[in-house]
């Protein structure tokens, strides 16, 4: 099982400024809480406790207010600052030392993902042992996106990124999973002419060695992508429409901690007493009541 994270949470924002200007977009809330919370919370479902955070160069600061080390959710938090978005395989060099002999998932930490049984993917996708896999995901306007080929048998068999000419409509999303080779893969990669090393050149080292895979988050699953406004703000209306529905809340950290049981009662007490009185602590109350 993989038992390490990576989120990646530097960046510059362009899209979202003048919002981003002064908080990093990862602090910046969906609905009730920062979006940090939901791929943190993701890789919580994955089972994954040794988390590495990468944040930009003078803003750990921000990230360490809210989640100082993690041991109130049973975790073990890191966190290591990107100088500039040199792009998202860099992950894999500044974490080198973090990683060390093992594979890893990375997450970025602007992805939303959601739906049933997706739990259960996560663990499947966690086994992995050697190789890469990706998670794909239907959408509308794949010139977007980093984008997947499959034959019959589920096989990728060509990933483009962003193609101006079709190719399919399974996007790459931001949730990777990697055997330990990955950290010499993204060593060795050149920027691409954007200037950034590119996430799509190191799964096609994966794919030339055919050792690429793919699973499906399938019709019944969300992925959104917060990038851009519109997008972050679509993103609080869907979170917003299911936890005001089902009185369940998506993305609450404290809760999956509790019910991988990686965490007590102390531990939520402490959480409420560190929130303060909000609707989030009252969430946490009716949990542990
Ligand atoms: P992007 O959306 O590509 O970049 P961004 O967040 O800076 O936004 P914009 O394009 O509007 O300028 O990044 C995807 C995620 O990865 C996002 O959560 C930020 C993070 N990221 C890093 O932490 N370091 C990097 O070098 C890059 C490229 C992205």
């Amino acid at each position: 099982m993989i038992k390490k994270g990576i989120i990646l949470a530097g960046g510059i924002g362009t899209r979202m400024s003048p919002l981003t200007k002064a908080v990093n977009k990862q602090l910046l809330p969906i609905y009730d809480k920062p979006l940090i919370f939901y791929p943190l919370s993701i890789l919580m479902l994955a089972k994954i406790k040794d988390i590495l955070i990468i944040v930009n160069k003078g803003q750990l600061g921000q990230y360490k207010k809210l989640l100082p080390n993690g041991k109130n959710l049973g975790l073990k938090i890191t966190y290591l600052e990107q100088d500039k978005p040199r792009g998202l395989p860099d992950a894999f060099v500044i974490g080198k030392k973090f990683i060390g002999k093992d594979n890893v998932a990375m997450i970025l930490g602007d992805n939303f993902f959601y739906g049933q049984n997706f739990t259960q993917k996560l663990l499947k996708c966690a086994k992995l042992s050697s190789g890469a896999k990706v998670l794909l995901h239907n959408v509308q306007r794949p010139e977007l996106y980093g984008v997947a080929k499959i034959d019959k048998k589920n096989k990728i068999i060509k990933i483009v990124e962003k193609p101006k000419k079709f190719v399919s409509n399974y996007a790459v999303t931001g949730l990777y999973f990697f055997d330990n080779e990955v950290i010499d893969y993204a060593k060795k990669l050149k920027p691409s002419k954007r200037g950034e090393v590119e996430i799509i050149d190191l799964l096609n080292n994966y794919k030339r060695g055919n050792r690429l895979s793919a699973d499906f988050i399938g019709r019944g699953g969300a992925w959104l992508d917060t990038g851009s406004i519109e997008d972050f703000y679509k993103t609080t209306a869907f979170v917003q429409a299911i936890e005001d529905r089902q009185g369940l809340k998506i993305a609450c950290i404290e809760e999956i901690a509790y019910l991988n049981k990686w965490i007590g009662l102390k531990e939520i007490k402490k959480s409420i007493k560190f929130y303060g009185n909000c609707n989030y602590s009252n969430y946490l109350k009716k949990l542990i009541n």
